[in-house]
Protein backbone atom coordinates (compact mmCIF):
# COMPACT_ATOMS: atom_id res chain seq x y z
CA UNK A 1 0.00 0.00 0.00
CA UNK A 2 1.53 3.50 -0.87
CA UNK A 3 2.19 5.41 1.64
CA UNK A 4 0.94 9.03 1.61
CA UNK A 5 2.64 11.05 4.09
CA UNK A 6 5.61 13.35 3.73
CA UNK A 7 7.99 15.66 5.53
CA UNK A 8 7.65 19.14 4.31
CA UNK A 9 9.37 22.52 5.80
CA UNK A 10 10.45 20.03 8.64
CA UNK A 11 6.99 19.14 9.35
CA UNK A 12 5.19 15.38 8.90
CA UNK A 13 2.48 15.76 7.03
CA UNK A 14 -0.06 12.43 6.81
CA UNK A 15 -0.98 13.25 3.51
CA UNK A 16 -0.04 15.97 1.07
CA UNK A 17 -3.40 17.76 0.60
CA UNK A 18 -4.17 21.01 2.72
CA UNK A 19 -6.55 23.34 2.13
CA UNK A 20 -5.50 26.33 1.22
CA UNK A 21 -6.06 29.87 3.52
CA UNK A 22 -9.72 31.09 2.31
CA UNK A 23 -13.24 30.28 2.49
CA UNK A 24 -13.15 26.41 3.41
CA UNK A 25 -11.39 27.04 6.58
CA UNK A 26 -12.76 30.61 7.78
CA UNK A 27 -13.13 28.96 11.13
CA UNK A 28 -12.45 26.12 13.38
CA UNK A 29 -15.33 24.11 13.13
CA UNK A 30 -15.01 23.80 9.47
CA UNK A 31 -11.73 23.22 10.12
CA UNK A 32 -12.05 20.39 12.17
CA UNK A 33 -14.50 18.91 9.57
CA UNK A 34 -12.54 18.95 7.08
CA UNK A 35 -9.95 16.89 9.38
CA UNK A 36 -12.78 14.53 9.88
CA UNK A 37 -13.34 13.94 6.56
CA UNK A 38 -9.46 13.33 5.85
CA UNK A 39 -7.50 16.44 4.84
CA UNK A 40 -3.41 15.90 5.80
CA UNK A 41 -4.03 19.52 6.91
CA UNK A 42 -5.53 23.26 6.85
CA UNK A 43 -4.37 26.56 6.83
CA UNK A 44 -7.03 28.81 8.04
CA UNK A 45 -8.13 32.38 6.97
CA UNK A 46 -5.81 34.72 6.96
CA UNK A 47 -5.79 36.39 10.56
CA UNK A 48 -4.76 40.03 11.37
CA UNK A 49 -4.88 41.72 14.92
CA UNK A 50 -7.32 43.86 14.46
CA UNK A 51 -10.47 42.47 12.29
CA UNK A 52 -12.17 45.46 12.79
CA UNK A 53 -10.38 47.19 10.04
CA UNK A 54 -11.79 44.34 7.38
CA UNK A 55 -14.80 45.15 5.74
CA UNK A 56 -16.35 42.94 3.24
CA UNK A 57 -18.87 43.63 0.27
CA UNK A 58 -21.75 41.68 -0.91
CA UNK A 59 -21.25 40.20 -3.69
CA UNK A 60 -17.48 39.38 -3.67
CA UNK A 61 -17.67 36.97 -6.00
CA UNK A 62 -17.93 36.28 -10.11
CA UNK A 63 -17.48 33.23 -12.48
CA UNK A 64 -16.25 32.40 -15.55
CA UNK A 65 -18.33 29.12 -17.00
CA UNK A 66 -17.37 27.31 -20.15
CA UNK A 67 -19.10 28.34 -23.24
CA UNK A 68 -20.71 25.18 -23.78
CA UNK A 69 -21.22 23.75 -19.84
CA UNK A 70 -21.86 26.75 -17.80
CA UNK A 71 -22.49 24.36 -15.16
CA UNK A 72 -18.76 23.87 -14.95
CA UNK A 73 -17.00 26.76 -13.23
CA UNK A 74 -13.45 27.44 -14.96
CA UNK A 75 -12.04 30.18 -13.08
CA UNK A 76 -13.26 32.64 -9.84
CA UNK A 77 -12.99 35.97 -9.21
CA UNK A 78 -13.03 37.30 -5.17
CA UNK A 79 -12.42 40.56 -3.93
CA UNK A 80 -13.01 39.22 -0.24
CA UNK A 81 -10.48 40.85 1.90
CA UNK A 82 -8.99 38.63 4.88
CA UNK A 83 -10.88 37.25 7.74
CA UNK A 84 -13.13 40.10 9.77
CA UNK A 85 -13.68 37.40 12.22
CA UNK A 86 -12.00 38.38 15.85
CA UNK A 87 -8.75 37.99 16.41
CA UNK A 88 -9.19 36.56 20.03
CA UNK A 89 -12.07 33.72 18.69
CA UNK A 90 -9.33 32.60 16.52
CA UNK A 91 -6.51 32.30 18.65
CA UNK A 92 -8.98 30.00 20.91
CA UNK A 93 -10.48 27.96 17.90
CA UNK A 94 -6.89 27.57 16.30
CA UNK A 95 -6.36 26.12 19.77
CA UNK A 96 -9.10 23.63 19.85
CA UNK A 97 -8.56 22.14 16.17
CA UNK A 98 -4.96 21.31 17.13
CA UNK A 99 -5.97 19.41 20.39
CA UNK A 100 -8.82 17.76 18.52
CA UNK A 101 -6.75 16.43 16.06
CA UNK A 102 -3.03 16.59 17.03
CA UNK A 103 -1.74 14.38 13.95
CA UNK A 104 -3.13 17.11 11.48
CA UNK A 105 -1.27 20.14 9.93
CA UNK A 106 -2.60 23.38 11.26
CA UNK A 107 -1.08 25.85 9.98
CA UNK A 108 -1.85 30.06 10.68
CA UNK A 109 -1.76 32.23 7.78
CA UNK A 110 -0.98 35.66 9.28
CA UNK A 111 -0.71 39.15 7.89
CA UNK A 112 0.19 42.62 9.40
CA UNK A 113 0.80 45.85 8.59
CA UNK A 114 4.54 46.75 7.80
CA UNK A 115 5.36 47.32 11.27
CA UNK A 116 7.75 45.27 12.61
CA UNK A 117 5.83 45.26 16.45
CA UNK A 118 2.90 44.47 14.38
CA UNK A 119 4.35 40.85 12.93
CA UNK A 120 6.42 39.79 16.28
CA UNK A 121 2.95 40.27 18.40
CA UNK A 122 0.94 38.51 16.01
CA UNK A 123 3.62 35.93 15.60
CA UNK A 124 4.24 35.38 19.32
CA UNK A 125 0.78 35.08 20.44
CA UNK A 126 -0.64 32.91 17.46
CA UNK A 127 1.90 30.08 18.18
CA UNK A 128 0.81 30.06 21.49
CA UNK A 129 -1.76 27.94 20.06
CA UNK A 130 0.22 25.30 19.21
CA UNK A 131 -0.10 25.87 15.12
CA UNK A 132 2.49 23.47 13.64
CA UNK A 133 3.47 26.67 10.89
CA UNK A 134 3.10 29.80 10.07
CA UNK A 135 2.24 31.25 6.55
CA UNK A 136 2.89 34.79 5.65
CA UNK A 137 -0.27 36.42 3.63
CA UNK A 138 2.56 38.30 1.30
CA UNK A 139 0.65 37.93 -1.64
CA UNK A 140 -3.68 38.53 -1.35
CA UNK A 141 -3.94 40.70 -4.74
CA UNK A 142 -6.82 42.96 -3.99
CA UNK A 143 -7.93 45.57 -1.14
CA UNK A 144 -5.22 45.12 1.22
CA UNK A 145 -2.46 46.54 -0.92
CA UNK A 146 -4.13 49.56 -0.47
CA UNK A 147 -3.14 49.37 2.99
CA UNK A 148 0.71 48.30 1.86
CA UNK A 149 -0.42 44.89 3.09
CA UNK A 150 -0.60 41.45 0.83
CA UNK A 151 1.14 41.62 -2.50
CA UNK A 152 2.34 45.38 -2.37
CA UNK A 153 4.88 43.52 0.09
CA UNK A 154 4.97 40.18 -1.65
CA UNK A 155 6.02 41.93 -4.94
CA UNK A 156 8.89 43.90 -3.27
CA UNK A 157 11.67 41.62 -2.14
CA UNK A 158 13.50 43.45 0.06
CA UNK A 159 10.42 43.98 1.90
CA UNK A 160 9.74 40.10 2.16
CA UNK A 161 12.87 39.66 3.36
CA UNK A 162 12.84 42.26 6.07
CA UNK A 163 9.45 41.34 7.26
CA UNK A 164 10.55 37.13 6.67
CA UNK A 165 13.39 38.34 8.98
CA UNK A 166 11.30 39.87 11.32
CA UNK A 167 9.15 36.91 11.80
CA UNK A 168 11.98 33.99 11.56
CA UNK A 169 13.76 35.97 14.87
CA UNK A 170 10.12 35.79 16.66
CA UNK A 171 8.86 32.50 15.37
CA UNK A 172 9.28 28.93 17.24
CA UNK A 173 7.48 26.70 14.48
CA UNK A 174 8.50 26.45 10.89
CA UNK A 175 7.87 29.47 8.56
CA UNK A 176 5.82 29.39 5.14
CA UNK A 177 5.72 32.65 2.72
CA UNK A 178 2.89 32.62 0.37
CA UNK A 179 3.90 33.96 -2.64
CA UNK A 180 2.15 36.61 -5.50
CA UNK A 181 2.34 35.47 -8.95
CA UNK A 182 1.51 38.72 -10.24
CA UNK A 183 4.94 39.38 -11.10
CA UNK A 184 7.52 38.78 -13.60
CA UNK A 185 10.07 36.72 -12.04
CA UNK A 186 8.30 34.43 -9.51
CA UNK A 187 11.91 33.84 -8.50
CA UNK A 188 12.93 37.13 -6.93
CA UNK A 189 10.86 37.56 -4.04
CA UNK A 190 11.01 33.66 -3.14
CA UNK A 191 14.98 34.30 -3.14
CA UNK A 192 14.40 37.27 -0.54
CA UNK A 193 11.96 35.10 1.28
CA UNK A 194 14.70 32.37 1.88
CA UNK A 195 17.07 34.61 2.60
CA UNK A 196 14.80 35.79 5.37
CA UNK A 197 14.75 32.63 6.85
CA UNK A 198 11.58 30.66 5.45
CA UNK A 199 11.24 27.65 5.55
CA UNK A 200 8.41 26.80 3.02
CA UNK A 201 7.31 28.63 0.15
CA UNK A 202 3.47 28.21 -0.73
CA UNK A 203 2.50 29.37 -4.27
CA UNK A 204 0.26 30.40 -5.73
CA UNK A 205 -2.02 33.58 -4.63
CA UNK A 206 -4.84 34.77 -6.70
CA UNK A 207 -3.63 36.18 -9.95
CA UNK A 208 -5.28 39.40 -10.60
CA UNK A 209 -8.10 39.94 -12.38
CA UNK A 210 -11.74 41.40 -13.90
CA UNK A 211 -14.25 38.70 -14.35
CA UNK A 212 -16.28 40.45 -16.48
CA UNK A 213 -18.25 42.92 -17.83
CA UNK A 214 -22.05 42.61 -17.48
CA UNK A 215 -23.67 43.30 -21.02
CA UNK A 216 -26.73 44.64 -19.40
CA UNK A 217 -25.86 47.25 -17.40
CA UNK A 218 -22.59 47.92 -19.12
CA UNK A 219 -21.14 47.66 -15.48
CA UNK A 220 -18.05 45.69 -14.46
CA UNK A 221 -18.11 42.43 -12.29
CA UNK A 222 -18.69 41.75 -9.14
CA UNK A 223 -20.58 44.92 -9.32
CA UNK A 224 -21.21 46.43 -6.03
CA UNK A 225 -23.41 49.85 -5.89
CA UNK A 226 -22.46 49.78 -10.00
CA UNK A 227 -18.73 49.94 -9.54
CA UNK A 228 -16.12 47.09 -9.15
CA UNK A 229 -12.46 46.56 -7.97
CA UNK A 230 -10.03 44.10 -9.85
CA UNK A 231 -10.03 41.17 -8.08
CA UNK A 232 -8.26 37.54 -7.24
CA UNK A 233 -8.56 35.30 -10.15
CA UNK A 234 -8.38 31.45 -8.78
CA UNK A 235 -9.74 27.72 -9.77
CA UNK A 236 -8.76 25.36 -12.59
CA UNK A 237 -7.98 28.17 -15.43
CA UNK A 238 -5.00 29.38 -13.07
CA UNK A 239 -3.07 25.86 -12.98
CA UNK A 240 -0.94 26.75 -15.94
CA UNK A 241 0.03 30.02 -14.40
CA UNK A 242 0.60 28.01 -10.84
CA UNK A 243 2.76 25.43 -12.16
CA UNK A 244 5.03 27.41 -13.79
CA UNK A 245 5.47 29.78 -10.93
CA UNK A 246 6.04 26.20 -8.77
CA UNK A 247 8.10 24.93 -11.11
CA UNK A 248 10.61 28.16 -11.21
CA UNK A 249 10.10 28.65 -7.18
CA UNK A 250 10.87 25.02 -6.64
CA UNK A 251 13.82 25.00 -9.53
CA UNK A 252 15.45 28.61 -7.78
CA UNK A 253 15.23 27.76 -3.63
CA UNK A 254 15.77 24.02 -3.77
CA UNK A 255 16.18 22.43 0.08
CA UNK A 256 13.01 24.67 1.02
CA UNK A 257 9.21 23.08 1.66
CA UNK A 258 6.93 24.03 -1.68
CA UNK A 259 3.38 23.92 -1.15
CA UNK A 260 1.99 24.43 -4.56
CA UNK A 261 -1.38 25.59 -5.04
CA UNK A 262 -3.77 27.09 -7.94
CA UNK A 263 -7.07 25.25 -9.62
CA UNK A 264 -6.36 21.18 -7.66
CA UNK A 265 -8.92 19.72 -8.17
CA UNK A 266 -8.16 16.10 -8.69
CA UNK A 267 -5.17 13.69 -7.41
CA UNK A 268 -3.74 14.40 -11.16
CA UNK A 269 -3.92 18.01 -10.77
CA UNK A 270 -2.00 17.52 -7.37
CA UNK A 271 -0.07 15.09 -8.90
CA UNK A 272 1.28 17.49 -11.38
CA UNK A 273 2.21 20.26 -8.74
CA UNK A 274 4.47 17.43 -6.74
CA UNK A 275 6.30 16.28 -10.39
CA UNK A 276 7.31 20.51 -10.43
CA UNK A 277 9.07 20.34 -6.69
CA UNK A 278 5.41 21.01 -4.60
CA UNK A 279 6.20 18.80 -1.53
CA UNK A 280 2.28 19.25 -0.26
CA UNK A 281 -0.72 21.00 -2.37
CA UNK A 282 -3.51 23.17 -1.29
CA UNK A 283 -7.33 23.46 -2.80
CA UNK A 284 -9.21 26.67 -2.14
CA UNK A 285 -11.66 27.34 -4.93
CA UNK A 286 -12.19 23.14 -5.79
CA UNK A 287 -13.22 22.85 -2.39
CA UNK A 288 -15.53 25.58 -1.93
CA UNK A 289 -16.99 24.55 -5.55
CA UNK A 290 -17.41 20.80 -5.22
CA UNK A 291 -17.00 20.67 -1.03
CA UNK A 292 -14.35 19.22 1.36
CA UNK A 293 -15.54 15.69 0.64
CA UNK A 294 -13.33 15.75 -2.55
CA UNK A 295 -10.40 14.95 -0.23
CA UNK A 296 -11.46 11.12 -1.23
CA UNK A 297 -10.71 11.12 -4.24
CA UNK A 298 -7.50 13.05 -4.26
CA UNK A 299 -5.91 9.84 -1.66
CA UNK A 300 -7.56 7.42 -3.87
CA UNK A 301 -6.23 9.14 -6.64
CA UNK A 302 -2.95 9.55 -5.72
CA UNK A 303 -2.59 6.48 -4.69
CA UNK A 304 -3.57 4.39 -7.95
CA UNK A 305 -1.07 6.97 -9.37
CA UNK A 306 1.88 5.57 -6.88
CA UNK A 307 0.64 2.12 -7.46
CA UNK A 308 0.36 2.79 -11.22
CA UNK A 309 4.27 3.63 -11.54
CA UNK A 310 5.35 1.90 -7.85
CA UNK A 311 6.58 4.18 -6.40
CA UNK A 312 6.10 3.53 -2.26
CA UNK A 313 6.66 6.96 -0.79
CA UNK A 314 5.73 10.34 -1.91
CA UNK A 315 8.60 11.89 -1.11
CA UNK A 316 9.94 9.45 -4.55
CA UNK A 317 8.47 11.29 -7.26
CA UNK A 318 8.75 15.10 -5.81
CA UNK A 319 9.94 16.98 -8.58
CA UNK A 320 10.45 14.61 -10.88
CA UNK A 321 9.82 16.18 -13.98
CA UNK A 322 12.20 19.18 -13.21
CA UNK A 323 14.71 18.09 -14.81
CA UNK A 324 13.26 18.36 -18.29
CA UNK A 325 12.89 21.91 -18.52
CA UNK A 326 15.70 23.52 -20.66
CA UNK A 327 15.39 26.46 -23.36
CA UNK A 328 14.09 26.68 -25.94
CA UNK A 329 17.03 26.82 -28.19
CA UNK A 330 18.54 23.12 -26.69
CA UNK A 331 15.01 22.15 -27.54
CA UNK A 332 15.66 23.07 -31.03
CA UNK A 333 19.33 21.80 -30.87
CA UNK A 334 17.74 18.54 -29.45
CA UNK A 335 15.28 18.45 -32.60
CA UNK A 336 17.85 19.09 -35.28
CA UNK A 337 20.18 16.13 -33.37
CA UNK A 338 17.30 14.07 -33.55
CA UNK A 339 16.47 14.48 -37.27
CA UNK A 340 20.19 14.03 -37.97
CA UNK A 341 19.81 10.99 -36.61
CA UNK A 342 22.59 11.98 -34.07
CA UNK A 343 20.13 10.65 -30.86
CA UNK A 344 17.59 8.25 -31.84
CA UNK A 345 13.56 8.67 -31.49
CA UNK A 346 12.74 6.40 -29.15
CA UNK A 347 9.14 5.18 -28.96
CA UNK A 348 7.76 7.27 -26.77
CA UNK A 349 8.56 10.74 -28.36
CA UNK A 350 7.58 9.64 -31.79
CA UNK A 351 3.76 8.65 -30.12
CA UNK A 352 4.16 12.26 -28.53
CA UNK A 353 5.11 14.15 -32.08
CA UNK A 354 2.53 12.26 -33.59
CA UNK A 355 -0.18 13.61 -30.70
CA UNK A 356 0.64 17.16 -31.82
CA UNK A 357 0.85 16.89 -35.35
CA UNK A 358 -3.17 15.41 -34.61
CA UNK A 359 -3.80 18.21 -32.05
CA UNK A 360 -2.45 21.06 -34.78
CA UNK A 361 -4.77 19.33 -37.78
CA UNK A 362 -7.44 19.69 -35.48
CA UNK A 363 -6.98 23.18 -34.26
CA UNK A 364 -6.61 24.06 -38.16
CA UNK A 365 -10.62 22.30 -38.46
CA UNK A 366 -8.02 20.15 -41.02
C1 LIG B 1 -12.72 33.49 -1.88
C2 LIG B 1 -11.25 33.35 -1.67
C3 LIG B 1 -10.67 33.88 -0.51
C4 LIG B 1 -9.28 33.73 -0.30
N1 LIG B 1 -8.74 34.23 0.85
C5 LIG B 1 -7.41 34.05 1.09
C6 LIG B 1 -6.83 34.47 2.32
O1 LIG B 1 -7.49 34.96 3.23
N2 LIG B 1 -5.49 34.31 2.47
C7 LIG B 1 -4.70 33.73 1.50
O2 LIG B 1 -3.49 33.58 1.70
N3 LIG B 1 -5.25 33.30 0.35
C8 LIG B 1 -6.56 33.45 0.12
N4 LIG B 1 -7.10 32.98 -1.05
C9 LIG B 1 -6.22 32.39 -2.08
C10 LIG B 1 -6.18 30.87 -2.01
O3 LIG B 1 -5.65 30.44 -0.77
C11 LIG B 1 -5.31 30.28 -3.15
O4 LIG B 1 -3.99 30.79 -3.02
C12 LIG B 1 -5.81 30.65 -4.54
O5 LIG B 1 -7.20 30.78 -4.57
C13 LIG B 1 -5.39 29.61 -5.58
O6 LIG B 1 -5.83 28.31 -5.25
P1 LIG B 1 -7.25 27.69 -5.76
O7 LIG B 1 -7.29 27.79 -7.27
O8 LIG B 1 -7.26 26.28 -5.25
O9 LIG B 1 -8.33 28.51 -5.14
C14 LIG B 1 -8.48 33.08 -1.28
C15 LIG B 1 -9.08 32.55 -2.42
C16 LIG B 1 -10.44 32.66 -2.62
C17 LIG B 1 -11.06 32.07 -3.87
Amino acid sequence: MADLSIQAAGIRHPNPFLLASGPPGTNGKVIKRSFALGWGGAVCKTLSLDSNKVINTVPRYGKLTARTRPEEVIGFENIELISDRPFAAWLEELHDCKRAYPDRVLIASVMEEYRKDAWVEIVERVQQTGVDALELNFSCPHGLPERRMGAAMGMDPEIVEEVTGWVKKAARVPVYAKMTPNVTDPTAAALAAVRGGADGLAAINTVLCVIGVDLETLRPLPTVEGYSTPGGYSGPAIRPIALRHVMEIARACPGVGVSGMGGIETAEDAVQFMLLGAHTTQVCTGAMLHGYEIIEELCAGLVAFMERHGFQRVAEFIGRSLPFFTTHADLVERQRAAKQGKAALTARDDLWQGDIAGETRGLLGE
